[in-house]
């Protein structure tokens, strides 16, 4: 998925900047690394993990042009911000880690995108991520098809939610090592419902279909979610490092 709005999505992000927090937290950094942010967005976490960096440096990658744009914007010129798609791109130099947040379920191929990952990393380096996984918003997507019918009917939809066992057997085979992959269930009650589920999950729904019946599924999909909307986000967490 490359088409984002990313002025909406820089506004009503703020639960994937939540989630994505606990994984820069988590990167075991000295500060002066250069870590690559695969799937950058709008680079509001990106901006988090260059607080962690304050001799470092980050190259922030994204496929979609508009995020790139934006992230260019938003971040200070020090950043390297790249436009790329993950499953098919190369580094000249290989970086000390790699952060990646709320972007892999977006990559349909997981083989190409770890060994792409593996390559891109320092022997020893660490990836420490978080995407959407097994089950992820199955509510939201078995109410957006009921409340879509025939135009979605079987149509996969272009999300992989991979279950912990598959991701790290993934990783082990594209070459990492202190591989740990756990499924979080991380309810989320976003504050501008109807924008953020049409930025940030709906998306792929509504461009299937015309211009003119876009606003009324989404209407018929927040009368059948009810009140309040609270949508059953479940995060794969991966945490790997490069073999040496
Ligand atoms: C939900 S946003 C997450 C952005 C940011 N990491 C965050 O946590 O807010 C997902 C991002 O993944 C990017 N993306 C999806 N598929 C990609 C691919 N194959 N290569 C690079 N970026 C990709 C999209 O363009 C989008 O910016």
């Amino acid at each position: 998925m490359r088409s984002w709005n990313a002025e909406s999505y820089d506004r009503v992000s703020g639960p994937q900047l939540a989630m994505g927090r606990d994984v820069v937290e988590r990167l075991p950094l000295d500060g002066d690394e250069t870590v690559l942010d695969a799937g950058c967005g709008t680079g509001r976490v990106t901006a988090l993990l260059l607080e962690r960096l304050p001799r470092g440096r980050v190259i922030a990658v994204d496929a979609s042009p508009d995020m790139v744009a934006t992230a260019r914007a938003n971040l200070p010129e020090s950043v390297d911000v790249r436009r790329a798609d993950l499953a098919d791109f190369a580094l000249e130099e290989p970086v000390d880690a790699v952060l990646s947040t709320a972007t892999f379920h977006w990559v349909p191929d997981h083989d190409a995108l770890f060994a792409r990952l593996a390559a891109a990393l320092e022997p020893g380096g660490r990836l420490e991520a978080q995407c959407g996984g097994e089950g992820n918003v199955a509510r939201l997507h078995a109410v957006a098809r009921a409340v879509g019918g025939a135009a979605f009917e079987g149509w996969p939809g272009p999300w992989n939610f991979s279950s912990a066992e598959l991701a790290a057997e993934r990783l082990r085979r594209h070459g990492f090592d202190e591989v740990r992959t756990w499924l979080e269930p991380r309810p989320v009650r976003p504050e501008e419902p109807r924008e953020f589920l049409r930025t940030v999950v709906l998306h792929p729904f509504l461009a299937r279909l015309p211009e003119g019946e876009r606003e009324p599924f989404l209407e018929g999909v927040i009368d059948r979610l009810g009140e309040p909307i609270e949508l059953d986000y479940v995060r794969l967490n991966l945490s790997a490092r490069r073999a040496t």
